[in-house]
């Protein structure tokens, strides 16, 4: 009796704040909307510009070349186009003219492009004329990176209008390392707004679509790469990953992607919203069609000029050995972190793995993830332990994306309010659902102080043994694991706003720091639908409808299994992605 009068109190109560938090952030997007006229003028010019400058190389480039000649060159997967390029079969020039040409189509389908990098052009010119195209081993293959990547003379805005014209003086070392290895950067692509949500959008340079149905979002944050490479624009491209975004586009769009071990690619010259993260470590990563096209990269980049531009950077050049290992491996694989319930497409692309990886000779044993819901609060709580002060700053005189408004509002909750909330949300009868109450308390939590932070750290080191020790099994340890690389698959993007329900597949292994990757093994097929109508989650909250909702209109789109290693242990994640690809071929 007691109980129900208290939880229908509670409940009006949370009403109100929850009216308030809505009222509030829309007053702060529609105050820096308000605010914003000159800066928002400067961001559209630019983009026009960036728009007329591509309609004029389209037209410039119309004639140059016959519709069988770029097909050939569109037809070739990485290996095969590096090596007709170092035989001379086509002009680096010839090769970036034609993807120049077929990623501009691509963006006027997805918006998918930010800006086109004019300098490819001399540098294709000055490869064309190197007599020993055998000593690069990318010789003239065109690279997209996201729009973060420093590049002298561009800017690099992370969607911030107030980073307008702010340009590089220098490229970032990812970007020096791959010309010093022949390849050809050629295009920016696009990103959601300080790269913080899992889906696509920034005001700046607007929304990005998925290539395989126009009116559905293709993940974030890399967005730009997934759907450049997912429309066949890129054959290699380069995201970041802090919580998923190289992972779960490549999921979306049908694509492989991999995030290695922090500090093994360097991050040195990129632009990201929060520098000083120690256990949420942004890294870089390869995207492409095909896993062999990823350890090209990997095995490229690995060299001796990056240890020397970036000396934080782990001098292991790429472990052929462990890569080329042909033993059975020891593969957990599990089709639910039991926090978010995959969809049944999702759980379906994991059992075709195991079989396909048993098929290759490996052993697949289950796997329980341990206490998934406490490494998602480390996340979280370390994420945002300033109290979201620095997003909050960066975002102070800026339009703010529809998709990050969730997060904003509760960002911008008062803190002395935000107190007794949680305090009301954690009485767990008051809300139909306890982590969605535990998500509101992380985020409207007020500054961490250092011993909190330290703590936080602490715990994480704790949770990093524990999962570890699940690895060490009487019958043999684990080589590797694979499972959802998210519980969903693609659909509108209004479904992928409140982020912090979408990433726990992903963000796990950030926290962990293994190496992970996603490879797309089937597609959403009409029993997959069929079953999903059933579909009721582990808690039968909103976050369990909105998945429910966000995939009922699926049917034919990708899905990827993602692979897992330890960390340091990235050539044998490449291996098992390779076999799986091998085996479940192209799609
Ligand atoms: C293609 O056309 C452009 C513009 O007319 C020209 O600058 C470029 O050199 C041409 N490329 C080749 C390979 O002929
Ligand atoms: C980038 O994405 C945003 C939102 O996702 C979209 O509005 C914009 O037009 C895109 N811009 C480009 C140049 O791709
Ligand atoms: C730090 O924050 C924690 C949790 O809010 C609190 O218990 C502790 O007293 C604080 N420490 C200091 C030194 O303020």
């Amino acid at each position: 009796m007691l109980i129900s009068t208290e939880s229908k109190n509670c409940n009006i109560i949370l009403l109100t704040l929850c009216g308030l938090t809505t009222a509030y952030g829309t007053v702060i997007v529609l105050s820096n909307w308000r605010k914003n006229r000159q800066l928002r003028k400067k961001a559209l010019k630019r983009r026009e510009n960036e728009q007329l400058c591509m309609q004029q190389l389209l037209e410039q480039l119309a004639n140059n070349y016959t519709k069988e000649e770029q097909a050939e060159i569109l037809g070739l997967n990485a290996v095969e186009l590096v090596s007709a390029a170092q035989q001379g079969k086509f002009s680096p020039l010839k090769i970036l003219e034609t993807y120049w040409t077929k990623a501009i189509s691509c963006t006027k389908a997805t918006n998918c492009i930010t800006s086109v990098i004019k300098v490819a052009k001399a540098e294709a010119q000055e490869l064309g004329a190197c007599t020993d195209p055998s000593q690069f081993p990318l010789f003239g293959l065109p690279v997209s990176v996201k729009e973060c990547y420093g590049i002298k003379d561009m800017d690099a805005t992370i969607g911030l209008m107030s980073e307008i014209n702010n340009l590089d003086l220098d490229d970032c070392v990812l970007v020096k390392v791959l010309k010093s290895l022949g390849a050809v950067p050629f295009v920016k692509t696009n990103l959601s707004q300080i790269t913080f949500s899992l889906a696509s959008g920034n005001p700046l340079f607007g929304d990005t679509s998925n290539p395989h149905r126009l009116e559905f979002t293709p993940g974030g944050s890399s967005s730009g790469e997934g759907a450049l490479i997912g429309g066949g624009g890129s054959l290699l491209g380069f995201g970041t990953d802090t919580g998923g975004s190289i992972r779960f586009p490549s999921h979306l769009c049908g694509i492989c992607g991999f995030k290695p071990t922090c500090n093994r690619l360097s991050l040195a010259g990129l632009h990201g919203p929060i520098p000083g993260h120690v256990n949420i470590a942004t890294t870089i990563g390869p995207m492409a069609r095909d896993v062999d096209t990823l350890v090209l990269a990997m095995r490229s980049i690995l060299c001796p000029l990056m240890f020397e531009l970036d000396p934080y950077i782990v001098p292991m050049p790429f472990d052929e050995k462990l890569f080329g290992c042909t033993k059975p491996l020891r593969i957990g694989y599990y089709v639910d972190d039991g926090f978010n319930k995959p969809v049944p497409a999702v759980q379906r692309a994991v059992m075709m793995a195991k079989k396909h990886l048993e098929t290759s000779g490996h052993i697949l044993v289950p796997y329980k993830i341990p206490n998934v819901e406490r490494a998602w609060e480390l996340f979280m709580s370390l994420c945002f332990a300033d109290g979201g002060k620095r997003c909050k700053e960066i975002l102070k005189n800026e339009d703010i994306d529809p998709v990050l408004v969730p997060l904003i509002q509760k960002l911008y909750f008062p803190k002395c309010l935000g107190k007794l909330g949680s305090f009301l949300v954690n009485l767990r009868n008051c809300w139909k659902s306890p982590r969605i109450a535990k998500d509101f308390s992380l985020l409207v939590e007020k500054e961490r102080n250092i011993s909190t932070v330290w703590n936080l750290e602490a715990q994480t080191f704790e949770y990093k043994a524990k999962f570890f020790s699940t690895w060490v099994q009487p019958e043999g340890n684990l080589d590797a694991l694979i499972g959802p690389p998210s519980a969903m698959v693609a659909g509108p993007q209004k479904h992928f706003e409140d982020t912090t329900a979408i990433l726990s597949y992903t963000a796990l292994y950030v926290l962990l720091n293994c190496p992970a990757g996603c490879v797309p093994v089937t597609k959403v097929t009409q029993d997959d639908i069929d079953a999903l109508k059933n579909y009721e989650g582990h808690f039968g909250d909103a976050w369990d409808k909105n998945t429910k909702d966000a995939c009922m209109d699926s049917v034919g789109l990708p899905v990827g299994v993602q692979c897992i290693t330890k960390p340091w242990k990235d050539e044998l994640c490449l291996r098992v992605m390779l076999d799986l690809q091998k085996s479940v071929g192209l799609l």
